[in-house]
């Protein structure tokens, strides 16, 4: 069954008896108040659909009433018929200022009471649809945000294992690719580290410190196309071999070359140019300066570090103390101008975090 609408009779007199029977005969759900607090109370209670306000009250009088329900945002929407004795312009206007939605005038009319009471419930009712119609929106709103957000979150997700698993595929390539090195597969990864860190230090965006972190660990990728012979030799390699051996960058730019990815564009270039020196007396291309990609600079030295320290089939590993000195004093085959300025004082106060990421990336 329907709920019949719920009125408020607020009145001190007789008047009040005869509204409520009318409108009870009628079959709507009459309360009745006798003074303005009670009025007020009972709005909160019992969210009548309509409240019939009369204006002469005793202490708290019918605009008050009506201005305090309308100015309280949870009693606001509830339509106020004020029911005044006159009908002089000047209570009416006092009356729309406090808030009123509509006048009666006493002694109230059956008839127009009825009518004022339908249209007013009408309004309420369409307001209430509105309302509630707006709040089911609002929800949905705040539903479907809540959707795109985890929605967000799950690609970020899958974003972050992706770039894992491209990760690993690079380290397994790249171990695949050389995997005649014993050591290899910590030093690809230490690579990573060490680029990652002095890119930092040299201040470059958080998107190529990002791509120097993928991309850096593919640069000996061409050491594929040299023979075991050569690249396992226990002692020093002859004029012939070491030409061979040069080859290795320009094979490793060739396999990486032509790709879209911006991963591994950038290791095309570093696999071409992390032999090349600042003084220009490296290879394949003998560039000078800035000639050479700063990428190709950083792995450079970054290379030189961690081969220095790693055991190799031709040579020990090094201490830190040593090969710091060799990179940053010379030793007759490496030599401090064959490194970028800037980077070589990046390397220096990087040094610590070198040391620690070759002994945490171990075996
Ligand atoms: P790698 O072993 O990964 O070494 C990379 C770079 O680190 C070398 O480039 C070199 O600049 C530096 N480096 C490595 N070990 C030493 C060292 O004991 N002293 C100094 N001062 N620097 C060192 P580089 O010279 O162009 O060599 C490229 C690659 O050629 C090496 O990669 C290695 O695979 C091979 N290679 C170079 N020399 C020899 C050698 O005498 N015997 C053998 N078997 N392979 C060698
Ligand atoms: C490299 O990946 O740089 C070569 C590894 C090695 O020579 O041990
Ligand atoms: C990592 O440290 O494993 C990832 C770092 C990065 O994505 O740059
Ligand atoms: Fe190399």
């Amino acid at each position: 069954m329907i709920t019949p609408p719920r009125i408020l009779v607020v009145d001190d007199d007789r008047n009040l008896r005869l509204l409520a029977s009318i409108l009870s005969s009628q079959g709507y759900a009459v309360e009745t108040a006798v003074n303005g607090i009670e009025a007020i109370n009972k709005t909160k209670s019992t969210r009548p659909d309509i409240i019939l306000l009369d204006v002469m009250m005793p202490e708290m009088d019918g605009y008050e009433v009506c201005d305090r329900l309308k100015s309280d945002l949870s009693t606001r929407p509830i339509p106020v018929v004020m029911v005044t004795a006159s009908t002089d312009r000047d209570s009416r206007l006092k009356g729309l200022e406090a808030g009123a939605n509509d006048f009666l005038t006493k002694p109230v009319d059956r008839a127009e009471l009825t009518l004022r009471v339908r249209n007013l419930l009408k309004v309420k009712e369409y307001e209430d649809f509105l309302n509630d119609h707006n709040r089911i929106l609002e929800e949905q709103v705040q539903e479907r945000t809540r959707q795109l957000k985890e929605a967000f979150q799950n690609l970020d997700i899958a974003h972050k294992k992706i770039k894992e698993g491209y990760l690993d595929t690079i380290y397994r390539l790249t171990l695949a690719a050389e995997y005649k090195d014993e050591d290899t597969a910590t030093h690809i990864r230490r690579i990573s580290y060490y680029s990652q860190t002095l890119a930092k230090v040299l201040g470059l965006g958080s998107d190529l410190v990002e791509t120097i972190f993928y991309a850096s660990p593919m640069h000996d990728v061409g050491k594929i196309g040299v023979p075991d012979s050569i690249l396992l030799k226990p002692g020093k390699l002859t004029p012939e071999e070491f030409e061979i051996m040069k080859s290795h960058p320009t094979i490793g730019a060739k396999i990486l070359r032509g790709s879209e990815s911006a991963f591994l564009k950038m290791a095309e270039n570093i696999a071409l140019t992390h032999h090349e020196r600042w003084d220009g007396t490296g290879y394949p291309g003998g560039l000078r300066g800035d000639e050479i990609p700063i990428e190709g600079r950083i792995v450079m030295i970054v290379d030189q570090y961690d081969a220095l320290r790693a055991k190799r089939p031709y040579k020990p590993g090094l201490s830190h103390d040593r090969a710091y000195e060799i990179i940053t004093k010379g030793d007759g085959r490496t030599m401090p101008e064959h490194f970028d300025p800037k980077i070589l004082e990046a390397f220096k106060e990087a040094a610590p975090d070198f040391k620690r990421i070759f002994e945490t990336y171990q075996g």
